[in-house]
């Protein structure tokens, strides 16, 4: 995608975000002192620490009522809870019992967990909402109270590197790092901010130019006409990867292309992008730099027109195709020929290419589906359920450190874990036992707790109608840890073994897991 090409511009203004301009970082000060690590920022978030002690205070001392025996104030602060078993004779058990069992001695592990662990968090954002300032956002609706704006209140973020103190920097752009190299991770955490929201995948917020809405990836397959095998949309032949080079490579190597772009034009390119896609087998996706996850409506306007994507771009580039074999990727110049014979193969055999197609029937593969729907929350919405989870984890970690979060029952200890979906904000309570602690038994618990509230998955609405799957039927895709970025949940991420799993929850109290369903 190239910055100096105004039309490309406007045309990335239609993608997913289009209410946003693509880079909206008017970084304005960036002075070394405004190099905080993030870690930093967050501990200004809260500047109202002692208040929150305060207020914390009160909500222990509500607690008391539960807790009639004051010796086991000392209990309270022990991360593990020994539970009373229903035979009160047993010795080994301590006072405890009168503690927790508040009646009759039949309370669960379960029950008791969800009391005692429940939190009143100080900040309610129903009456003190989210604030992001230096851009604009309409909402339809985000998971958490949130607003966008140009207030003079105090934010809990704003665009632009600023060294308000309690306010994270926010750089947001869909541009590629080759081209504006300060969307470089490394290089934009060193510059002060604190969240980051590009394409990448290892970003804090990930901003994709797909959106279902966008793009009916599901369109039909249209007859091919033209003569041409290729369609070309190049507009510009001067990029920093060598997409002129494989432009020349295919023509070369005799693969028939109809150029409508600035680039080797042989065609009138007033046209509708997407439907002169659909007249041909195959359309040249060339990015104008090969990144990691930089992926454009190049891309993603090949799969609406049923035309296969050749792609020169994204290294990582097969994990966004919709099937396995259903793209071509020019890896590197030494690739032309052995992807131009594929070409031509392919042209030439109605049933081969018809079966690269196959996705266009049957829907796409869980992994693309699981990578897409990402953008089935608003990205500005998923910056605000970032920064209110990380205003939460910041209350829970200085005011309520101590949750048990763990029951035992007899020989056996109950385990409190939170779960959400991705893209929503509140969490779900579930429970494993130390008998069952596996990832498998957590994916039960995870699939039972939201079958049992009928739960939507937040892409239902968005995915087109025949790809939507069965309104009754919830598939986990992937369980991580909260705090993850997609392409660890997505990629890298996996619990090796049960035991990493167990040490996992025995290390991270009360531990928050986020579930992707497809
Ligand atoms: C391609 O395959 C689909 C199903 O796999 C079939 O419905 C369609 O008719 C085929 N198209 C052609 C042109 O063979
Ligand atoms: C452990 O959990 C799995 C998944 O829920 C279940 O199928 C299995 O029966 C459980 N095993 C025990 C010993 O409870």
């Amino acid at each position: 995608m190239s910055f100096l090409n105004p039309n490309q511009r406007s045309s990335r203004a239609t993608t997913s975000d289009h209410h946003l301009p693509s880079t909206s970082t008017a970084s304005t000060s960036s002075s070394s002192s405004n190099v905080h690590n993030s870690r930093k920022k967050w501990s200004n978030l809260l500047p109202l620490f002692l208040v929150l002690v305060f207020i914390a205070e009160i909500s222990f001392l509500g607690r008391l009522d539960l807790i009639k025996n004051a010796d086991l104030l000392n209990t309270w602060t022990e991360s593990f809870y020994q539970f009373p078993t229903s035979s009160v004779d047993d010795d080994s058990i301590t006072g405890a019992v009168d503690v927790v069992d508040s009646g009759d001695g039949d309370e669960s592990c379960e029950e008791w967990l969800e009391r005692v662990d429940s939190v009143v968090y100080a900040r309610d954002f129903k009456t003190e909402p989210v604030l992001v300032t230096g851009a604009e956002q309409e909402w339809r609706s985000c998971a958490v109270e949130c607003k966008f704006g140009f207030d003079n209140k105090k934010a809990d973020a704003a665009f632009g590197l600023h060294s308000g103190a309690g306010t994270a920097s926010v750089l947001r752009s869909m541009e590629s790092a080759e081209y504006y190299p300060e969307n470089n991770l490394a290089l934009a955490r060193r510059k002060g901010y604190s969240i980051i929201m590009t394409t990448s995948l290892s970003s804090d917020v990930p901003v994709g130019y797909f959106s279902w809405a966008e793009y009916d990836i599901m369109g039909p397959v249209q007859p091919k006409t033209e003569k041409a095998l290729a369609a070309a949309f190049i507009s510009n032949c001067a990029a920093r990867n060598f997409r002129l080079q494989a432009l020349e490579g295919l023509e070369k190597s005799n693969i028939k292309i109809d150029s409508y772009g600035g680039c080797h034009r042989n065609r009138d390119g007033n046209v509708n992008k997407v439907e002169a896609l659909k007249r041909y087998k195959f359309s040249l996706a060339f990015e104008n730099s090969n990144e990691e996850d930089y992926v454009t409506e190049k891309f993603f306007q090949s799969l609406v027109a049923g035309s296969i994507p050749v792609v020169v771009g994204a290294p990582n580039i097969q994990d966004f195709a919709p099937a396995p074999g259903s793209i071509l990727h020019i890896k590197e110049l030494k690739d032309i020929p052995s992807v131009a014979k594929t070409i031509k193969h392919l042209g030439e055999d109605p049933i081969a290419y018809n079966e690269s197609l196959r996705w266009k029937y049957d829907g796409p593969s869980d992994s693309f589906k699981a990578l897409v729907d990402m953008a089935a929350v608003h990205s500005s919405c998923r910056l605000c359920i970032f920064l209110a989870t990380k205003i939460r984890e910041k209350e829970e970690n200085s005011v309520f450190p101590k949750r048990p979060c763990q029951c035992r029952k007899g020989p056996e200890t109950v385990y409190h874990i939170y779960v959400r979906e991705r893209g929503r904000f509140e969490m779900e309570s579930v429970f494993l036992r130390s008998g069952n602690l596996t990832m498998e038994a957590l994916e039960a618990a995870v699939l039972l707790k939201f079958k049992s509230s009928n739960h939507e998955p937040v892409w239902r609405n968005e995915r087109p109608e025949s790809i939507r799957g069965d309104k009754n039927v919830l598939k986990v895709y992937r369980i991580y840890p909260v705090g993850m970025t997609q392409r660890q949940a997505l990629y890298t991420f996996s619990f090796q073994t049960n035991t990493a799993f167990t040490s996992h929850i025995e290390s991270n109290p009360c531990a928050k897991f986020e579930v992707i369903f497809v």
